[in-house]
Parts: structure tokens; C-alpha cells; sequence
């Protein structure tokens, strides 16, 4: 379908299922600006709870200019990431001192300000003054994704290459950008939902490329999973004459200052290998930790050869809870029959 007839597809959906919101009213821009900025991170129900009350404390962009931060990061408490309302106030400040109190029309100007990225440029220059300027959150990119079968995966630098790309076409050759923008937001948080979507209903679907394929449920395609390593660390049981295990405090970054078993070659842990002279395997037992998928194998060490640096400790396996330690070493004292 060409892209026209996209755009002016969204746009007539828009003006008949819009939500009726309260920037929505006039188009005021400090008014679409605060709103674009309290639900970057933050879901319409909650903002719609805080909206008004912020602006009544904070009418224009010279009052939340000439605000403390403490009030600016009060009437913002309950929205949450805090650095939101810092960066706003932060923002109007540049504002009133750049720009004469009048928050400006291009995107250029717009990126200018303190805490204003593409996007929000984007909305502002968009919604607040009909400028023909793309935007592209987590909502486009799913339905760019969907309607043109994008390959590359979720939230990648690929699809957002390629949905801007692709906004940047919508939003030229559309008759409103303030309708087309808000309808694509719309269209994402109302049918083209992540799961789900309601296609029956949707507007452009004729033209989607997933829908005509019968694979919406394909598109976006999800984020790569990070690669899992596999690895093998030998650990080693040694047991006193009175029933203690011997362990090893770790010194390095990772569970610095826990108590592990003493372990045989591996970079996983630091400290010496430790050097034993005759062991017996016990068995193994796998266990995972975030992307490393790790098999331990454990030795009952008969015979030892080195004496140990002061790192090490004898360990009364009934007191282990009071020491603490990865899970992985209960998993092996259990493992040998000497856990709890
Ligand atoms: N989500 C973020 N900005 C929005 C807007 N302007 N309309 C609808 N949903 C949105």
C-alpha cells in the first residue's frame, strides 16, 4: 500500500477513536511537552492520575522555571525515575533564559534544550505545532515492524534505523502531522498492542505485511537472548576429623567476601587452583547464573598436597547459615551428603 495511503488512513482512524486527553485540548506546547515527558517511562492511567495536579502547581514554563527542584521532584512524586522532573525543570529554565520564554517550534531548537532528545523534539515540534517531524517510540517500532515484516529484532539499532526511516516517509507525505503521530501512538497502545493485537479493527491492515502473511504474531521479532556460556568447575571436598569443610573466602569482584569451596582450574573464580593429591568424584550438579550455565563437578579429596594460604577456613557444615555463601555450595554439600 503506498504511503500516503497509509498515513491518511491513520489519521482518519485518529480522528475517530482518538482518546479524549487533556493536552489534547488546545495543543498547548509546555502542555504536550510535560505530557510527552510523564509518559516516557510511566503508563496513562498513572499519569492521568498526576497530570493536572502538576500543572496547576505549575501553570507555564516560567513558573516550573522559578520552582525549587524539591517542589518540582514533590508534585512529581509517585511518577517515579526522578530525573524526569530535573531534567524539565532543568529544561524550562533554557527555555526562559534561551529562548525568551516561547518553547520553539523546530526539532533543532527543540534537541537545544536540556533533556529534550529526538523524540520528545519530535512530539513537541509534531503535536504542539504541526511540524512534519518523525518520531519513533517503543509503539512505532512495533507497528513499523509489523506493517513492513522487519526482520531485525526488537528494540535493535536495525529496527530503529529502520523505523525512523520509515516515520520520516509517513510523516512527509501526511496531511496533519499532529494527527499522524498521535495516531500511530494511539494505534500502538489501543490495537497494534505487543500482545494480543486487535487487527480486526485496524485501520491499516490491508497494508501490513505481517497481517497479509497471517504472521502478526511473528513481528516484532524478539530481542537476541544474550548467549549462555558453558562451563565446568571442579570443586573439592575436604573434610576434618572433626566433620569441618575447608572453604575459601573469595577476594575478587564477583561475591567478594563470601565463602566458597575450594575449587580446582577455573576463570570463574579467583584465587588458586587447589592443588590436591588424590580426590574422588562425588558427582556433578548443574547451576545457573544469569548467562553462564555452569556444571560443577565435586571431588572427595582423600589426600591433600599443599598447605593453604590465610584465605582459607575449616567450616562447621552445621553453621554455614551463618556465614554467608552462594547457593551453589549447599547444592554440593548435599550433593556429597553433608548438608542440611
Ligand atoms: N504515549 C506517549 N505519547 C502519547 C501521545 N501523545 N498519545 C498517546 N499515547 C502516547
Amino acid at each position: 500500500m503506498p504511503t500516503p495511503r497509509l498515513a491518511a488512513l491513520t489519521e482518519s482512524w485518529f480522528q475517530k477513536h482518538k482518546r479524549p486527553l487533556p493536552w489534547r485540548e488546545g495543543y498547548e506546547p509546555y502542555r504536550v511537552w510535560v505530557s510527552e515527558v510523564m509518559l516516557q517511562q510511566t503508563r496513562m492511567e498513572v499519569v492521568l492520575g498526576y497530570y493536572e495536579r502538576f500543572l496547576r502547581r505549575f501553570p507555564t514554563v516560567g513558573d516550573l522555571a522559578r520552582a525549587s527542584l524539591d517542589d518540582v521532584t514533590a508534585a512529581w512524586s509517585g511518577l517515579g525515575y526522578y530525573r524526569r522532573a530535573r531534567m524539565l525543570r532543568e529544561g524550562a529554565i533554557d527555555v526562559m533564559e534561551r529562548f525568551g520564554g516561547v518553547i520553539p517550534e523546530s526539532v533543532d531548537d527543540l534537541m537545544s534544550i536540556a533533556g529534550i532528545g529526538r523524540y520528545t523534539a519530535g512530539a513537541i515540534a509534531s503535536i504542539a505545532y504541526g511540524q512534519r517531524a518523525p518520531i519513533v517510540d517503543g509503539n512505532i517500532a512495533r507497528i513499523v515492524a509489523r506493517l513492513f515484516a522487519i526482520e531485525a529484532p526488537l528494540s535493535s539499532p536495525a529496527l530503529m534505523r529502520s523505523a525512523w526511516a520509515h516515520a520520516e516517509e509517513l510523516i512527509a507525505s501526511s496531511k496533519s502531522p499532529r494527527d499522524l503521530n498521535q495516531g500511530l501512538m494511539e494505534l500502538g497502545a489501543l490495537v497494534c498492542t505487543p500482545r494480543n493485537p486487535n487487527c480486526r479493527v485496524c485501520p491499516l491492515r490491508r497494508g501490513c505485511a505481517a497481517f497479509s502473511a497471517g504472521r502478526v504474531d511473528e513481528f516484532p521479532r524478539p530481542k537476541a537472548r544474550v548467549a549462555t556460556r558453558e562451563m565446568h568447575i571442579p570443586l573439592y571436598l575436604v573434610v576434618d576429623r572433626d566433620g569441618r569443610v575447608l572453604m575459601r573466602r573469595e577476594s575478587g569482584q564477583l561475591m567478594r567476601g563470601m565463602f566458597h569451596l575450594p575449587h580446582g582450574d577455573t576463570t570463574l573464580l579467583t584465587g588458586a587452583p587447589l592443588r590436591v593429591g588424590v580426590a574422588e568424584t562425588l558427582g556433578t550438579f548443574r547451576h545457573t547464573v544469569t548467562n553462564r550455565r555452569i556444571t560443577f563437578e565435586v571431588f572427595a579429596v582423600t589426600r591433600r598436597l599443599r598447605t593453604r594460604g590465610r584465605e582459607y577456613a575449616w567450616i562447621d557444615p552445621k553453621l554455614l547459615s551463618a556465614i554467608p555463601h552462594p547457593s551453589y555450595v549447599r547444592k554440593a554439600l548435599q550433593l556429597a551428603g553433608i548438608g542440611q
